[in-house]
C-alpha cells in the first residue's frame, strides 16, 4: 500500500466549482491585488480568530516580520524564540536587525518551556514568539504572565495552528498579534504563498496594513518604508472557501489522530503526542517519537508510507546561525526531540486502512529495530 504524507485531491473537489465560479469574477475584473475577496476573506479570518483586525500578507515569515516590525523591534532588541521550530521563526527576527535568543521546549508539547524564560529575560528584551508547533498551541498563562511582569510583547507563532484553542480562545488571538501561514501543505492552505497577521490592537493593525503595502498612507502617501506583502486575491478566494469547512477538516484529523493513538499503544518504543487538558491540537502535523529513528522512516519508505522529520536540526545548531556561539548540548530537550521526531501521514481524507497499515508498519520496524539494537 502506497501513503502519501498528504493528499488533498479530495479537498479540492470539495471546493473546485465554487473556487472556478469565483476566480472568474477576480480574471473578469482584473481585481489581484487587495482586492473585494481580500477584504472579505480578511474580516472572515478576523471572525474565525475572534480578533479585531486581520491583515492578509503574502507568507507566515512576512506575517512574523512585519508583526515585529509593526512592533518597533530593531537593531539592539532580543526575541526570545524556542530553538526547536521552522527557521523561518528566527529568520524573521534576524530581518529586524534584533537578535534571537533560543531556549528550549517542553518535553511533551515541544513548545517553549515557559520555565527557561525568566532565566533568558534582559532589558533589551522586547518580544518572546510562542510557537504552537504542530498545531497545539502553547502554555499561553504562564508565558503571558512572565511577559506582562516584563513588559514584553508576545508575538505568537501560529503558522500550524489555524483553528487550535487554549482554554476556550482561538490560536492567534492569545498574545498581542497573531501569525499564520497559508503555505499549501497547512491546515489552510492557499494555492501558492500566503499569510496573515491577526490583532485586536487598531495600532498594530493600521501599521501591519501600512508595511504590507510600499507604508502607504495614500495611492502615492507613503508614511513609513513599507514593503510589496500583499495577500492576493486569487489566493483569498481559495481560502475563503477553504475556511468554511476548516473545523470539520480539524475534527477529522482529530479523529484519526485519537485512532493512531489507540493503535501506537501497542507498540513500546513509540511515543504518541500529549494533548494537554486546556487546549485543542488541529495536527497539521502527526509527530510521534521513536527510537532508531532514521532507521525506521527508511523502512516505512521501502513500505510505501511516506514520513518526514519536523525537524531534523534545532536552529542554535543550523550553519546560518553559528554566529551566535550556541553549542551542542546547550538544548538538550530540543536535541534529543531532533534525534527522535518522526512525522506520519496526515490528512482530512486519509482512509482507517491507511492508518492501520501505517501502524502495522511501524510496529514490524520496531521490533525489527530492537533485534538490531
Ligand atoms: C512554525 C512556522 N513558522 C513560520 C512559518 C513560515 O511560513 P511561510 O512558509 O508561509 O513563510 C512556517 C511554515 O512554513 C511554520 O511552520
Amino acid at each position: 500500500m502506497n501513503v502519501p504524507f498528504i493528499d488533498f485531491s479530495q479537498q479540492y473537489e470539495m471546493i473546485k466549482d465554487r473556487i472556478d465560479r469565483e476566480l472568474r469574477t477576480v480574471f473578469e475584473k482584473g481585481d489581484f491585488i487587495l482586492g473585494k475577496a481580500e477584504k472579505e476573506f480578511e474580516a472572515q479570518f478576523a471572525d474565525y480568530c475572534d480578533t479585531k483586525y486581520a491583515i492578509g500578507v503574502n507568507s507566515g515569515t512576512d506575517a512574523l516580520y512585519l508583526a515585529l516590525g509593526a512592533l518597533d523591534i530593531t537593531v539592539g532588541d532580543e526575541v526570545i524564540l524556542p530553538t526547536f521550530t521552522f527557521i523561518a521563526t528566527a529568520l524573521c527576527v534576524s530581518y529586524t536587525g534584533a537578535k534571537p535568543v533560543f531556549i528550549d521546549i517542553e518535553d511533551e508539547t515541544y513548545n517553549i518551556d515557559p520555565e527557561k524564560l525568566e532565566k533568558v529575560i534582559t532589558k533589551r528584551t522586547k518580544a518572546i514568539i510562542p510557537v504552537h508547533l504542530y498545531g497545539q498551541p502553547a502554555n499561553m498563562n504562564e508565558i503571558t504572565s512572565i511577559a506582562k511582569k516584563h513588559n514584553i510583547a508576545i508575538v505568537e507563532d501560529a503558522c500550524q495552528a489555524h483553528g487550535a484553542t487554549y482554554k476556550g480562545k482561538k490560536a492567534g488571538s492569545l498574545g498581542d498579534v497573531g501569525c499564520f501561514s497559508f503555505y499549501p501543505t497547512k491546515s489552510l492552505g492557499a494555492f501558492g504563498d500566503g499569510g496573515i497577521v491577526v490583532t485586536n490592537s487598531n495600532e498594530i493593525d493600521q501599521t501591519v496594513r501600512m508595511l504590507r503595502d510600499y507604508g502607504r498612507k495614500d495611492r502615492y502617501e507613503h508614511k513609513i518604508k513599507g514593503y510589496n506583502s500583499r495577500l492576493d486575491t486569487v489566493q483569498a478566494v481559495v481560502l475563503s472557501a477553504k475556511l468554511d469547512y476548516l473545523d470539520e477538516w480539524n475534527q477529522m484529523r482529530n479523529d484519526h489522530a485519537a485512532y493512531y493513538c489507540d493503535l501506537l499503544k501497542e507498540i513500546d518504543s513509540v511515543t504518541a503526542p500529549v494533548i494537554k487538558e486546556d487546549r485543542t491540537h488541529v495536527f497539521q502535523t502527526f509527530a510521534v517519537r521513536v527510537l532508531n529513528r532514521n532507521w525506521v522512516i527508511e523502512g516505512l519508505k521501502k513500505r510505501g508510507v511516506s514520513a518526514l522529520i519536523h525537524y531534523p536540526i534545532p536552529i542554535h545548531l543550523q550553519e546560518a546561525y553559528a554566529d551566535l556561539g550556541y553549542q551542542k548540548g546547550d538544548f538538550p530537550v530540543s536535541e534529543k526531540a531532533a534525534d527522535e521526531i518522526l512525522s506520519l501521514p496526515m490528512f482530512p481524507h486519509m482512509k482507517k486502512g491507511q492508518i492501520e497499515y501505517v501502524c502495522a508498519s511501524l510496529k514490524e520496524l520496531c521490533s525489527e529495530s530492537q533485534k538490531v539494537a
